[in-house]
């Protein structure tokens, strides 16, 4: 599928492996999202501009890269994004932090928005969108249209997992946004769950239920 990029290096499915793993504790599953947050952090940083500025080490002189441009902006879908949130920011400190609270209507699945927060300058900015599940898409649209309206105009997206329905619903409304995703799973269940997933992934980072 044209613009899915699916992370399937080694470590990142084991460690979903265990993530998915219905008696894998709350502890284990929030230090598991941020390690694998830094993983799928590495992929969708990996063709970041670089350039050159002249510094001494304690050799002597020499020419090394640097980012680039502009901080980049992290938008968390809250709550579940918070979990990959962490372990991006481990890798890049300096981003700025856009917050967008959605939740579903457990009976239209339609996002209803609560909370939005995000830098006045992110027309300038790359924009990661954070949510770990890609399920019916309703959240992760309305984000990136919130975004947009806002002027972001350099968006990337990125989950842990991701079902077919979301994936073509979401390209749909939003051709430009690639997804990043550890896993494109198999379908939704009747009442919009990821099939085989790991569950809902809120209450399993947060032990609530
Ligand atoms: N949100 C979740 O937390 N889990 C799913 O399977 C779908 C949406």
């Amino acid at each position: 599928m044209q613009n899915l990029i699916i992370v399937d290096h080694p470590l990142v499915q084991h460690k979903l492996t265990i993530m998915r793993c219905k008696d894998t504790s709350t502890a284990s599953f929030r230090r598991l999202l941020r390690e694998i947050a830094h993983l799928l952090c590495y992929e969708v940083t990996r063709d970041l501009e670089v350039e050159y500025i002249d510094i001494e080490t304690p050799v002597g002189p020499t020419r090394a890269p640097t980012l680039k441009g502009k901080k980049l902006v992290f938008a968390s879908i809250l709550r579940a994004g918070e979990g990959l949130l962490t372990g991006m920011l481990d890798l890049v400190p300096s981003a700025r932090v856009a917050h967008i609270g959605l939740y579903r209507d457990p009976e239209t699945l339609e996002a209803v928005e609560y909370y939005f927060k995000a830098p006045s300058d992110a027309a300038d900015r790359l924009v990661i969108v954070v949510d770990p599940m890609l399920a019916t898409a309703n959240s992760a649209i309305a984000a990136v249209q919130k975004l947009k309206d806002r002027g972001a105009n350099n968006i990337r997206f990125l989950c842990l997992l991701a079902a077919p329905e979301g994936v073509e619903r979401f390209a749909a409304a939003h051709p430009d946004v690639p997804i990043f995703t550890a896993s494109l799973d198999e379908k939704l269940n009747e009442h919009g769950y990821i099939v085989p997933g790991l569950g809902d992934a809120g209450d399993r980072m947060y032990g609530t239920r």
